[in-house]
């Protein structure tokens, strides 16, 4: 009889992680940057073989649902930012959507209700908006300022009526918003603040990480934000009780919020079965007792594994984008006559998301113009997301209101667009960006065809 040999279930996992480890190998060495032919992206994953291997490896447990590595990653994202609570969530839209339910949730004592005016800007990403709409909140349109394209603090002050609740804003592009300024405003008038953070993760405002200061602060890990699971997101706060109802939020509104997890698959509180709620017969299962108006928004352990490693990488991450931004404003600043260059306030440090760029009227050149050379020679550029999110077709027939002109708004809509600061640019590519960049303004200036 031949002899069977049976291997053991840690020497097949480590066979199978090492081959995991070979091909990003091979990969890896068969990558090489090629002027004008490989493109540079604007953002895009950057990992090795401890993000393909933690996946894989989370992947062999086949848990799947959210389980211990959620865990591991939502602490070590709470001690990085050094916040109270955090929950992962399928994307940072999804975190905006659930920010914005929980402080309409009845288990507030004094929750936004329909018609709650709700201060945000016109230069927006589109989920940051669309959860004051879901819940018909009335969302407060002002100006953003030129050249940081944040949330212009004078303007917030002359929004304000007896309607007002909340403030929703994005730190734009990684650059920190006026927090002295919007604090005191909300303090003053006791306003709730969502600090939308999903293109600011490692910025500072006067030493204090963007997302610390607000109610709410979310995150997203779509490919192409400071670190990456994929998709996903997360939702910060240092309130206990918005964490509860977030978490509520995200998991299709239920009432029972303690752990569940390997060890405790009934919960670990062990009073399913105790309580009276309401109309609901004593005793009902806790775990089917809905206190919210909820969705389930929860991502899969496998990407809070592949989470885990960007967390680590985070630091070199945003000295990197740093480092490449610093690298495009010295190029860029002897045109500062033809292109706005961006700007921050003094307290704030911004790990960029990526480089803005406003065209000036009048130049002898266009942002298409612009663009178009520098896609041409295979940089990629994306407009400042929806721009003046006012004059896109969904939003035609929302029920809004503006406050003064949105005038850099608009500005931002026509002539803005950005560029990728990311630390998957390398040197070589860095200074290929900053030659063809050169090139376009000589060709300007000799009046050679663009
Ligand atoms: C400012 C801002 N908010 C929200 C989002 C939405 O994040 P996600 O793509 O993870 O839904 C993005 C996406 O890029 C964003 O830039």
């Amino acid at each position: 009889m031949s002899e069977i040999f049976i291997q053991d279930e840690n020497s097949i996992r480590k066979e199978i992680l090492d081959k995991v480890k070979d091909i990003y190998k091979v990969r890896k060495e068969s990558e090489k940057f090629i002027e004008g032919k490989t493109k540079i992206h604007y953002s895009g994953r950057v990992f090795d073989e401890n993000e393909m291997i933690a996946v894989v490896d989370s992947a062999l447990d086949f848990w799947l649902t959210l389980g211990r590595k959620s865990i591991e990653f939502t602490d070590a994202f709470k001690n990085f930012l050094g916040i109270k609570n955090c929950l992962v969530t399928n994307s940072g839209s999804s975190a905006n959507l659930i920010a914005v339910s929980s402080l309409c949730s009845r288990q507030l004592i004094n929750p936004l209700n329909d018609g709650d005016e709700v201060i945000t800007t016109a230069v927006t990403f589109p989920t940051t908006l669309n959860p004051i709409i879901q819940n018909n909140l009335k969302p407060i349109f002002v100006d953003v300022e030129q050249g940081t394209y944040n949330i212009d603090p004078k303007l917030i002050e002359q929004a304000i009526t007896d309607k007002t609740r909340a403030i929703i804003f994005a730190h734009t592009l990684g650059n920190p918003a006026d927090m002295d300024a919007i604090m005191e405003i909300a303090e003053k008038n006791k306003l709730y603040i969502i600090e939308d953070t999903c293109d600011a993760l490692g910025s500072t405002y006067d030493g204090r990480f963007c997302g610390t200061f607000g109610d709410f602060s979310t995150y997203s890990f779509y490919a192409a934000h400071h670190i990456t699971m994929g998709e996903g997101g997360a939702i910060c706060t240092n309130n206990p009780e918005l964490s509860r109802i977030a978490l509520s939020i995200r998991d299709w509104g239920r009432a029972c919020y303690c752990q569940q997890d390997e060890k405790n698959p009934n919960g670990a509180c062990n009073h399913r079965f105790d309580f009276k709620f309401g109309n609901m017969p004593e005793g009902y299962d806790h775990k089917y007792i809905y206190t919210n108006i909820g969705y389930n928004l929860k991502p899969l352990d496998i990407q809070c594994a592949m989470g885990i490693k960007q967390l680590e990488k985070l630091p070199v991450f945003i000295q990197k984008r740093k480092e490449n931004f610093k690298k495009l404003y010295n190029c860029l600043k002897k045109y500062e006559d033809k292109v706005i260059l961006p700007k921050s306030y003094k307290k704030a440090d911004p790990a960029w998301f990526s480089f803005p760029i406003t065209v000036r009227d009048n130049v002898g050149f266009t942002r298409r113009d612009f663009v178009r050379f520098l896609e041409s020679r295979g940089i990629e550029t994306r407009m400042l997301f929806a721009g003046n999110i006012l004059n896109q077709p969904a939003y035609k027939n929302i029920n809004h209101k503006i406050i003064g002109e949105l005038s850099n708004s608009t500005q931002v809509l026509s002539s803005t667009f950005f560029i990728g600061v990311y630390p998957g640019i390398t040197t070589e590519m860095m200074n290929y960006m900053i030659s063809t960049i050169e090139d376009f303004f000589k060709n300007i200036a000799t009046g050679l065809k663009i």
